[in-house]
């Protein structure tokens, strides 16, 4: 929409003297403005209603994803592509395949998110600080996600020995739904201030290229036994996206559990018969 980003872009700006920033904000509805982008983060798309999966956006989010790739892509040949729009790990395939860019330059944010709602759960339950908790959630963004409790630590105290099962478990179930809840209580849009913490995260670790460890929306080539699939695992992330995939070790129901939640994202993907 004309002005609108122009309008956006100028509010910001008029905030730098109180924020202290001098970073130079640019509206545009045009791609070439964009030429030359380091990092690129797609979060186009239709957001849920209330009572739909994220699933069910499938196929009109991949008609606008697919339409701005091809653009974004060609303008900035070297960018690294952020992809937030749902469904997260079938729209960051997507964004690979049409890009042309090598996979370690195409990932997903949603493994930080779920896992920082994991997190704030466990802190809201325990009343500690939420910053104290260093939470671990695997697998694809949606209701077959992975918590992964023994690596998931409070002060380096795993919660298995802090909170009992049947807790744990809620915490869980909260946790795959947490975008609906938050869709439900908003009606008409979806979360917002999360996903965006969890996307400032990621782009500082590839802009200052540190190599910190964040759960990612990746291309994996046999780690984790899956191959040729984009799915939610520990990352180390740099200037050129992906610099290591890491393997923690989990039991073999989280393996199978992975697996699972892998399954639903290949299922969702050849639907799009690309
Ligand atoms: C969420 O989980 C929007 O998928 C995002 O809230």
């Amino acid at each position: 929409m004309e002005g609108l980003p122009q309008g956006k872009a100028l509010d910001m700006m008029e905030s730098a003297p109180m924020e202290e920033f001098s970073s130079k904000i640019l509206g545009t509805n045009h791609y070439e403005d964009s030429a030359g982008s380091d990092v690129i983060v797609i979060t186009a798309g239709l957001a849920r209603k209330p009572g739909m999966s994220r699933d069910d956006l499938l196929f009109k989010n991949a008609e606008i994803v697919g339409g701005i790739i091809g653009a974004c892509a060609k303008d900035s040949p070297q960018a690294v592509i952020v992809m937030v729009t749902n469904p997260l790990d079938v729209m960051t395939w997507l964004a690979w395949k049409r890009s042309g860019f090598p996979a370690e330059r195409v990932i997903g944010m949603a493994g930080e998110l779920d896992s920082a709602r994991y997190a704030y759960f466990i802190a809201e339950k325990l009343g500690c600080k939420p910053s104290d908790v260093k939470a671990m959630v695997l697998g694809g963004h949606g209701d077959q996600m992975v918590p992964v409790p023994q690596l998931t630590k409070v002060k380096g105290k795993p919660i298995t020995k802090c909170l009992d099962t049947a807790t744990i478990e809620a915490i869980h179930q909260r946790t795959r739904d947490g975008g609906a809840e938050i869709v439900q209580l908003l009606k008409t849009g979806s979360a917002y201030y999360a996903p965006s913490s969890s996307v400032v995260k990621m782009v500082r670790a590839i802009l200052q290229d540190t190599g910190e460890v964040i759960l990612s929306c990746v291309y994996l080539k046999g780690q984790y036994g899956l191959s040729d699939i984009y799915c939610g695992v520990p990352v180390k992330l740099g200037r050129s996206g992906v610099k290591q995939i890491v393997e923690i070790p989990i039991t073999e129901a989280q393996a199978q559990a992975l697996h699972v939640s892998a399954a639903d994202v290949r299922l969702n993907f050849e639907k799009l018969k690309l």
